[in-house]
């Protein structure tokens, strides 16, 4: 019996092991932690219960007989954050690269079947050559049995990915159906095909860091949601991140303890907003001023930074944020920060956090560039995404408001449920200067006149009260007070029910 005991324990050993001491070393020499220590890192102490440790591939082509590795390349299983359910799969790169074989993507599926079924947030730690090459297209088919999974998850459990180490091929486009994708710097690249490729298909050299690194997937592609400079960083973020959120569509996000007056006033934002309209100041002083603790998780924090997008928490309740950035480009909707918002919108309307909306836009930024780019599809993302919402939906505008992008930032008339204003706020079809010169085109050589009629025009719109006297704003609020009046509403708004009409789904205009 005792032996029978003891065969258990080796073989538990061995598989522990993954590809060996000398794959183990060479990782850790990269600054990357295993699979199985960051799970540990992941999850709370002795919380992990593992799956399928003996889990063999079955390919015997190419030598691949002699090379069996129990658990084939993937640790899978659950454990709690904070003491919440999650369900985890690590990929374990010193097992033929972390590679995807037909078993390895049946041990994901199990996890992500079971998570579906209990209601728990699936977490992705990548680090995976893609398809393993032996196996053909076993490998191929494992890995559309993963995007299918990812797919019907999409909407009913967070899935949240963490490249780790070099992703390629199949590798990225499970990540990329999930919900929020975070990156290691220097350590994690993704790419559909590497460098090598890249030059033989197109000639072009490029190394991998820029063709898949972190920088370039948080700044230029959008494909990121962030980055953190090491293995242990990144995993204690999406540990504060999964905190924030629900564990599934059907329950809220918990209700943490939080230590900061629900009616503290602010007096400094009576002053935030400069008295030259065209002066920018920084929409995250709003935001952590308004946040339980100053907490702000910012979303997408590099790419398109004319918008803000990120989750904090309102009296303990997680509130999603998107708020227009005046520091950048003047706080302009363009197609960059319109792709970024909506997938942030429909991401807190699917899992139930209400948002909080934040409002000081010029407009549309106009210009060929956009125009052919499709900025009439992109900005249409984000009308759409704001009017299909049920959710809780709180704006507070703090100065422009101009012309459609009034109509886009979760205005009343897309079903608003609290729509303040600040004194401050300028409700209009454009700028007074635009709005003149239009109006006024035959009056244009004449400066004088040109200026009082800009000066009527202000008078008349630069102001809150003309949405407000036909109730498109319900208040007009003090800036110090704006942290009460909010989580007022939001407290107010917490059995809200509203649905949309019965459909299949909806066209968003992708
Ligand atoms: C089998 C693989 C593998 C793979 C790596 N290995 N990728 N084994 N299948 N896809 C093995 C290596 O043979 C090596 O084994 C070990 O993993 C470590 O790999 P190295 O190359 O030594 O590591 P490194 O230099 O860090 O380079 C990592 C890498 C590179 C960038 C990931 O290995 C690479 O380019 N791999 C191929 C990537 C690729 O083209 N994948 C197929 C994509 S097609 P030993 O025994 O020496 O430790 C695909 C189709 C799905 O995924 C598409 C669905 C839409």
């Amino acid at each position: 019996m005792k032996a029978i005991l003891e065969q258990l324990e080796t073989r538990r050993e061995q598989a522990r092991l993954g590809g060996g001491q000398r794959r183990i070393d060479a990782q850790h020499s990269k600054g990357k932690l295993t699979a199985r220590e960051r799970i540990e890192v992941l999850l709370d102490e002795d919380s992990f219960e593992e799956f399928d440790m003996f889990v063999a591939h079955r390919c015997v082509d190419f030598g691949m007989d002699k090379q069996k590795f129990p658990g084939d390349g993937v640790v899978t299983g659950w454990g709690t954050i904070n003491g919440r359910m999650v369900y985890v799969f690590s990929q374990d790169f010193t097992v033929l690269g972390g590679s995807l074989s037909a078993t390895h993507a049946q041990k994901i599926c199990k996890i992500m079947d079971m998570a579906m079924k209990n209601g728990a947030p699936v977490i992705g730690l990548n680090d995976s050559g893609g398809a393993r090459i032996q196996e053909g297209v076993d490998a191929l088919g494992g890995y559309a049995d993963v995007f299918q999974k990812n797919i019907e998850a999409s909407g009913v459990i967070p899935q949240i990915s963490v490249i780790m180490g070099p992703c390629a091929g199949g590798a990225v486009y499970s990540p990329a159906m999930t919900d929020f994708i975070f990156m290691v710097r220097d350590s994690s690249y993704m790419f559909v095909t590497g460098p090598d490729v890249v030059k033989t298909v197109t000639n072009e050299i490029v190394t991998a860091e820029d063709l898949g690194g972190a920088k370039t997937h948080t700044t230029k592609s959008s494909v990121a949601d962030g980055a953190f400079d090491n293995d242990l960083e990144a995993l204690q973020e999406v540990r504060r991140l999964v905190d924030m959120l629900p564990l599934n569509n059907r329950s809220k996000a918990p209700v943490r303890p939080f230590f900061d007056d629900q009616a503290r006033e602010e007096p400094s934002l009576d002053t935030l907003v400069p008295d030259n309209p065209n002066t920018p100041y920084d929409m995250h002083e709003l935001v952590r001023k308004l946040a339980d603790e100053g907490d702000f998780f910012e979303i997408q924090a590099d790419y398109a930074k004319n918008i803000l997008t990120g989750f904090i928490r309102l009296e303990g309740q997680t509130v999603g944020v998107v708020a227009n950035q005046p520091l950048v480009l003047a706080g302009c909707l363009d197609i960059a920060s319109s792709r970024k918002a909506a997938r942030f919108v429909r991401f807190c309307d699917a899992f139930e956090v209400p948002i909080l909306t934040l409002v000081d836009v010029p407009g549309f930024l106009p210009g060929t560039s956009q125009e052919y780019g499709g900025v009439i599809k992109h900005g249409a993302k984000l009308l759409f995404a704001y009017g299909e919402a049920t959710v809780p939906k709180v704006t507070v505008i703090t100065r422009k408001a101009y012309g459609g992008a009034y109509d886009v930032m979760a205005s009343k008339h897309l079903r608003g449920d609290f729509n303040y204003a600040w004194p401050t706020a300028e409700i209009a079809v454009m700028g007074a200067k635009g709005a003149t010169e239009i109006i006024y085109r035959s009056e244009l050589d004449d400066p004088e006149k040109i200026a009082k009629r800009t000066k009527d025009y202000e008078d008349r719109f630069a102001n809150p009260f003309v949405a407000a006297e036909r109730g498109f704003i319900d208040e007009v609020i003090m800036p110090r007070n704006t942290r009460k009046r909010v989580c007022r509403a939001f407290a107010s708004l917490r059995n809200k029910q509203l649905s949309n009409p019965w459909k299949k789904h909806d066209n968003i205009p992708l």
